[in-house]
Protein backbone atom coordinates (compact mmCIF):
# COMPACT_ATOMS: atom_id res chain seq x y z
CA UNK A 1 0.00 0.00 0.00
CA UNK A 2 1.40 3.45 -0.87
CA UNK A 3 1.99 5.96 1.91
CA UNK A 4 -0.09 9.23 2.56
CA UNK A 5 2.38 12.40 2.09
CA UNK A 6 2.98 14.52 5.26
CA UNK A 7 2.32 17.95 3.50
CA UNK A 8 -0.36 19.07 1.27
CA UNK A 9 0.08 18.76 -2.38
CA UNK A 10 -0.44 22.57 -4.19
CA UNK A 11 -3.43 22.65 -6.01
CA UNK A 12 -4.18 22.20 -10.12
CA UNK A 13 -7.92 22.45 -9.83
CA UNK A 14 -9.42 23.41 -13.31
CA UNK A 15 -13.47 24.22 -14.09
CA UNK A 16 -14.72 21.11 -15.25
CA UNK A 17 -18.53 21.50 -17.20
CA UNK A 18 -22.09 21.90 -15.82
CA UNK A 19 -24.87 19.87 -16.40
CA UNK A 20 -28.28 21.54 -16.98
CA UNK A 21 -30.25 23.43 -14.59
CA UNK A 22 -31.86 21.08 -11.86
CA UNK A 23 -36.07 21.49 -11.43
CA UNK A 24 -37.57 22.57 -8.67
CA UNK A 25 -40.84 21.50 -8.06
CA UNK A 26 -43.60 24.25 -8.61
CA UNK A 27 -45.23 23.49 -5.10
CA UNK A 28 -41.89 24.42 -2.88
CA UNK A 29 -42.13 28.14 -2.11
CA UNK A 30 -38.89 30.36 -3.72
CA UNK A 31 -36.74 33.05 -1.97
CA UNK A 32 -37.53 35.96 -3.30
CA UNK A 33 -34.12 36.51 -4.97
CA UNK A 34 -35.21 33.92 -7.38
CA UNK A 35 -35.33 35.05 -10.92
CA UNK A 36 -33.67 38.87 -9.84
CA UNK A 37 -29.86 39.50 -10.26
CA UNK A 38 -29.63 40.62 -6.88
CA UNK A 39 -31.53 40.36 -3.54
CA UNK A 40 -33.98 42.43 -2.56
CA UNK A 41 -32.36 44.70 -0.01
CA UNK A 42 -33.42 42.82 3.90
CA UNK A 43 -35.15 45.81 6.12
CA UNK A 44 -35.65 43.32 8.81
CA UNK A 45 -34.07 42.91 12.63
CA UNK A 46 -31.35 40.84 13.34
CA UNK A 47 -32.67 39.31 16.23
CA UNK A 48 -35.95 37.44 16.15
CA UNK A 49 -38.67 36.19 18.24
CA UNK A 50 -38.99 32.34 19.35
CA UNK A 51 -41.31 31.11 16.98
CA UNK A 52 -38.53 32.51 14.07
CA UNK A 53 -35.64 30.79 15.76
CA UNK A 54 -37.92 27.53 15.88
CA UNK A 55 -38.25 27.83 11.89
CA UNK A 56 -34.73 28.48 11.34
CA UNK A 57 -33.85 25.57 13.52
CA UNK A 58 -35.93 23.38 11.64
CA UNK A 59 -34.47 24.96 8.03
CA UNK A 60 -30.80 24.32 9.96
CA UNK A 61 -31.76 20.78 11.03
CA UNK A 62 -32.75 19.78 7.69
CA UNK A 63 -29.14 21.59 6.03
CA UNK A 64 -27.32 19.03 8.73
CA UNK A 65 -29.10 16.27 7.78
CA UNK A 66 -28.69 16.84 4.17
CA UNK A 67 -25.59 17.07 4.98
CA UNK A 68 -24.92 13.46 6.73
CA UNK A 69 -26.34 11.95 4.13
CA UNK A 70 -24.55 13.58 0.94
CA UNK A 71 -21.43 13.64 2.92
CA UNK A 72 -21.94 9.43 2.63
CA UNK A 73 -21.26 9.78 -0.88
CA UNK A 74 -17.85 11.93 -0.78
CA UNK A 75 -15.38 9.21 -2.34
CA UNK A 76 -12.78 8.88 -4.75
CA UNK A 77 -14.42 9.21 -8.39
CA UNK A 78 -17.38 10.47 -7.17
CA UNK A 79 -18.29 14.36 -9.10
CA UNK A 80 -19.09 17.45 -7.24
CA UNK A 81 -22.40 16.95 -9.85
CA UNK A 82 -23.26 14.40 -8.32
CA UNK A 83 -23.03 15.63 -4.70
CA UNK A 84 -24.74 18.77 -6.31
CA UNK A 85 -27.31 16.20 -7.42
CA UNK A 86 -28.10 14.13 -4.35
CA UNK A 87 -28.73 17.46 -1.85
CA UNK A 88 -31.05 18.92 -4.25
CA UNK A 89 -33.05 15.83 -4.35
CA UNK A 90 -32.46 15.34 -0.78
CA UNK A 91 -34.42 18.92 0.04
CA UNK A 92 -36.94 18.98 -2.49
CA UNK A 93 -38.04 15.82 -1.34
CA UNK A 94 -38.75 17.30 1.78
CA UNK A 95 -40.06 20.30 0.83
CA UNK A 96 -37.20 22.91 0.56
CA UNK A 97 -35.89 24.97 -1.59
CA UNK A 98 -31.85 24.66 -2.04
CA UNK A 99 -30.72 28.25 -1.17
CA UNK A 100 -27.85 28.60 -3.20
CA UNK A 101 -30.25 27.94 -7.03
CA UNK A 102 -29.87 30.69 -8.41
CA UNK A 103 -28.94 33.23 -5.31
CA UNK A 104 -27.72 36.39 -7.42
CA UNK A 105 -27.32 33.51 -10.56
CA UNK A 106 -25.25 30.78 -8.48
CA UNK A 107 -26.09 28.20 -11.25
CA UNK A 108 -26.22 24.70 -8.62
CA UNK A 109 -27.46 23.64 -5.24
CA UNK A 110 -24.96 24.04 -3.41
CA UNK A 111 -21.21 24.81 -3.25
CA UNK A 112 -18.83 22.04 -3.50
CA UNK A 113 -15.11 23.52 -2.92
CA UNK A 114 -12.01 21.34 -3.54
CA UNK A 115 -8.46 21.93 -1.70
CA UNK A 116 -7.25 25.33 -3.17
CA UNK A 117 -11.15 26.68 -3.50
CA UNK A 118 -11.97 28.95 -0.24
CA UNK A 119 -15.64 29.00 -1.05
CA UNK A 120 -18.62 29.01 -3.61
CA UNK A 121 -16.97 26.39 -5.80
CA UNK A 122 -19.55 25.32 -8.66
CA UNK A 123 -20.63 21.74 -8.27
CA UNK A 124 -19.28 20.31 -11.92
CA UNK A 125 -17.89 17.61 -13.50
CA UNK A 126 -14.46 17.47 -11.32
CA UNK A 127 -13.99 13.88 -10.19
CA UNK A 128 -12.66 14.00 -6.20
CA UNK A 129 -9.73 11.88 -5.77
CA UNK A 130 -7.88 9.60 -3.13
CA UNK A 131 -6.13 12.76 -0.83
CA UNK A 132 -8.59 15.99 -2.04
CA UNK A 133 -10.49 17.85 0.82
CA UNK A 134 -13.78 19.25 0.11
CA UNK A 135 -16.18 21.42 1.27
CA UNK A 136 -20.17 21.20 0.95
CA UNK A 137 -22.16 24.49 2.01
CA UNK A 138 -25.29 23.84 2.10
CA UNK A 139 -28.47 26.02 2.83
CA UNK A 140 -32.60 25.27 3.26
CA UNK A 141 -34.77 27.44 2.57
CA UNK A 142 -37.97 26.23 4.81
CA UNK A 143 -40.94 28.10 5.90
CA UNK A 144 -39.89 31.28 4.81
CA UNK A 145 -36.23 31.30 6.08
CA UNK A 146 -32.95 30.07 5.56
CA UNK A 147 -30.25 27.58 7.58
CA UNK A 148 -27.03 27.77 6.29
CA UNK A 149 -24.12 25.03 7.17
CA UNK A 150 -21.02 23.89 5.83
CA UNK A 151 -18.45 21.00 6.26
CA UNK A 152 -14.86 20.10 4.97
CA UNK A 153 -14.91 16.61 4.45
CA UNK A 154 -11.50 13.82 3.68
CA UNK A 155 -11.81 12.18 0.54
CA UNK A 156 -10.07 9.00 1.55
CA UNK A 157 -6.76 8.90 2.96
CA UNK A 158 -5.06 12.25 2.91
CA UNK A 159 -1.77 14.10 4.33
CA UNK A 160 -1.25 15.34 7.86
CA UNK A 161 -0.66 18.53 7.25
CA UNK A 162 -4.30 18.68 5.20
CA UNK A 163 -5.71 16.71 7.86
CA UNK A 164 -4.63 19.36 10.65
CA UNK A 165 -5.93 22.06 8.99
CA UNK A 166 -9.14 20.80 8.54
CA UNK A 167 -9.47 19.50 12.39
CA UNK A 168 -8.08 23.15 13.31
CA UNK A 169 -10.75 24.88 10.44
CA UNK A 170 -13.58 23.13 13.06
CA UNK A 171 -12.04 23.82 16.03
CA UNK A 172 -11.59 27.37 15.05
CA UNK A 173 -15.37 27.92 14.29
CA UNK A 174 -16.42 26.10 17.61
CA UNK A 175 -14.17 28.86 19.69
CA UNK A 176 -16.09 31.12 17.61
CA UNK A 177 -19.63 30.29 18.90
CA UNK A 178 -18.09 29.74 22.50
CA UNK A 179 -17.09 33.87 22.01
CA UNK A 180 -20.45 34.73 21.21
CA UNK A 181 -22.51 35.93 25.05
CA UNK A 182 -25.00 38.70 24.80
CA UNK A 183 -23.57 42.21 25.86
CA UNK A 184 -19.41 41.24 24.38
CA UNK A 185 -19.18 43.03 20.94
CA UNK A 186 -19.18 41.24 17.64
CA UNK A 187 -15.74 41.73 16.80
CA UNK A 188 -14.61 39.05 20.14
CA UNK A 189 -15.66 36.06 17.61
CA UNK A 190 -12.97 36.87 14.95
CA UNK A 191 -10.49 37.67 17.65
CA UNK A 192 -11.10 33.98 19.00
CA UNK A 193 -10.68 32.59 16.00
CA UNK A 194 -7.51 34.34 14.41
CA UNK A 195 -5.52 33.90 17.83
CA UNK A 196 -6.50 30.32 17.59
CA UNK A 197 -5.08 30.27 13.98
CA UNK A 198 -1.98 32.45 14.49
CA UNK A 199 -0.50 29.81 16.70
CA UNK A 200 -0.66 27.62 13.57
CA UNK A 201 0.64 30.04 11.19
CA UNK A 202 -2.49 29.96 9.23
CA UNK A 203 -3.75 32.04 6.71
CA UNK A 204 -7.45 33.89 7.91
CA UNK A 205 -9.68 34.57 5.08
CA UNK A 206 -10.91 38.28 5.43
CA UNK A 207 -13.46 39.13 2.67
CA UNK A 208 -15.51 36.15 2.90
CA UNK A 209 -17.51 36.73 6.25
CA UNK A 210 -20.14 35.57 8.97
CA UNK A 211 -23.81 37.10 8.26
CA UNK A 212 -26.46 37.50 9.75
CA UNK A 213 -29.60 34.93 8.31
CA UNK A 214 -32.88 34.09 8.58
CA UNK A 215 -36.47 35.48 6.33
CA UNK A 216 -32.80 36.51 3.84
CA UNK A 217 -29.88 34.52 3.17
CA UNK A 218 -27.81 37.35 4.08
CA UNK A 219 -29.30 40.17 6.39
CA UNK A 220 -26.50 42.65 6.07
CA UNK A 221 -25.27 41.87 9.85
CA UNK A 222 -21.33 41.61 8.89
CA UNK A 223 -18.99 39.10 11.36
CA UNK A 224 -15.70 39.05 10.74
CA UNK A 225 -13.57 35.92 11.42
CA UNK A 226 -10.53 37.89 12.08
CA UNK A 227 -9.73 40.32 14.73
CA UNK A 228 -11.71 43.86 13.53
CA UNK A 229 -11.79 45.98 16.47
CA UNK A 230 -12.34 48.57 16.88
CA UNK A 231 -14.31 48.10 14.19
CA UNK A 232 -17.42 45.51 14.38
CA UNK A 233 -18.21 46.61 17.80
CA UNK A 234 -21.88 46.08 17.58
CA UNK A 235 -23.29 44.04 20.37
CA UNK A 236 -24.66 40.50 20.47
CA UNK A 237 -27.91 40.38 21.48
CA UNK A 238 -29.81 37.99 22.55
CA UNK A 239 -32.29 36.19 19.54
CA UNK A 240 -29.25 37.57 16.72
CA UNK A 241 -29.38 34.68 14.23
CA UNK A 242 -25.66 34.53 12.32
CA UNK A 243 -23.11 32.37 10.77
CA UNK A 244 -20.07 31.86 11.87
CA UNK A 245 -18.29 30.09 8.66
CA UNK A 246 -14.11 30.81 9.02
CA UNK A 247 -11.96 29.97 5.67
CA UNK A 248 -8.02 28.88 6.83
CA UNK A 249 -5.41 28.24 4.84
CA UNK A 250 -1.83 26.66 4.45
CA UNK A 251 -0.37 29.81 3.15
CA UNK A 252 -2.21 33.51 2.25
CA UNK A 253 -4.55 34.74 3.10
CA UNK A 254 -5.20 36.34 -0.16
CA UNK A 255 -7.00 34.79 -3.59
CA UNK A 256 -8.05 35.02 -6.91
CA UNK A 257 -10.94 34.54 -8.52
CA UNK A 258 -11.66 32.57 -11.55
CA UNK A 259 -13.62 33.82 -14.49
CA UNK A 260 -16.75 31.94 -13.71
CA UNK A 261 -17.18 34.92 -11.10
CA UNK A 262 -17.77 32.36 -7.70
CA UNK A 263 -14.78 30.44 -7.52
CA UNK A 264 -12.60 32.01 -4.58
CA UNK A 265 -8.63 29.92 -4.86
CA UNK A 266 -5.76 30.73 -2.72
CA UNK A 267 -3.16 32.99 -4.66
CA UNK A 268 -0.63 30.28 -3.63
CA UNK A 269 -2.98 27.53 -4.64
CA UNK A 270 -1.99 26.28 -1.01
CA UNK A 271 -5.20 24.56 0.59
CA UNK A 272 -7.93 26.15 2.70
CA UNK A 273 -10.77 24.45 4.64
CA UNK A 274 -14.03 25.94 5.99
CA UNK A 275 -16.79 24.75 8.89
CA UNK A 276 -20.07 26.80 9.45
CA UNK A 277 -22.93 26.68 11.18
CA UNK A 278 -25.97 28.89 11.66
CA UNK A 279 -26.53 30.11 15.13
CA UNK A 280 -28.78 31.64 17.62
CA UNK A 281 -27.61 34.19 20.80
CA UNK A 282 -29.18 33.23 24.01
CA UNK A 283 -29.32 34.96 27.38
CA UNK A 284 -26.16 33.24 28.45
CA UNK A 285 -24.02 32.04 24.78
CA UNK A 286 -24.98 30.48 21.58
CA UNK A 287 -27.07 27.59 20.51
CA UNK A 288 -26.49 25.56 17.30
CA UNK A 289 -29.07 25.56 14.87
CA UNK A 290 -27.38 23.56 12.26
CA UNK A 291 -27.35 20.09 13.92
CA UNK A 292 -29.45 16.90 12.96
CA UNK A 293 -32.26 16.38 15.00
CA UNK A 294 -31.62 12.44 15.58
N1 LIG B 1 -23.80 29.45 1.75
C1 LIG B 1 -22.87 30.49 1.41
C2 LIG B 1 -22.60 31.25 2.70
O1 LIG B 1 -22.17 30.62 3.61
C3 LIG B 1 -23.35 31.40 0.35
C4 LIG B 1 -23.38 30.74 -0.97
S1 LIG B 1 -23.99 31.86 -2.10
C5 LIG B 1 -23.92 30.99 -3.52
O2 LIG B 1 -22.89 32.39 2.88
F1 LIG B 1 -24.55 31.71 -4.37
F2 LIG B 1 -22.67 30.78 -3.82
F3 LIG B 1 -24.50 29.84 -3.37
CO1 LIG C 1 -23.10 31.52 5.23
CO1 LIG D 1 -22.96 28.66 3.68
Amino acid sequence: MASVPSHAPVGTLVPGSLTPERIVPEHIDKPNYVGLPEPPQYTGPDAFDADTVSKIRRAGQLAAECMVSTGKLIRPGVTTDELDAFAHNYLVERGAYPSCLLYRGFPKSICTSVNEVICHGIPDSTQLVEGDIVNLDITAFLDGVHGDHNVTFLVGEVDDESRLLVERTHEAMMRGIKAVKPGRPINVIGRAIESYARRFNYGVVREFIGHGVGPAFHTGLVIPHYDAAPDYSQLIEPGMVFTIEPMLTLGTRHWDMWEDGWTAVTRDRKRTAQFEHTIVATEDGAEILTAPSA
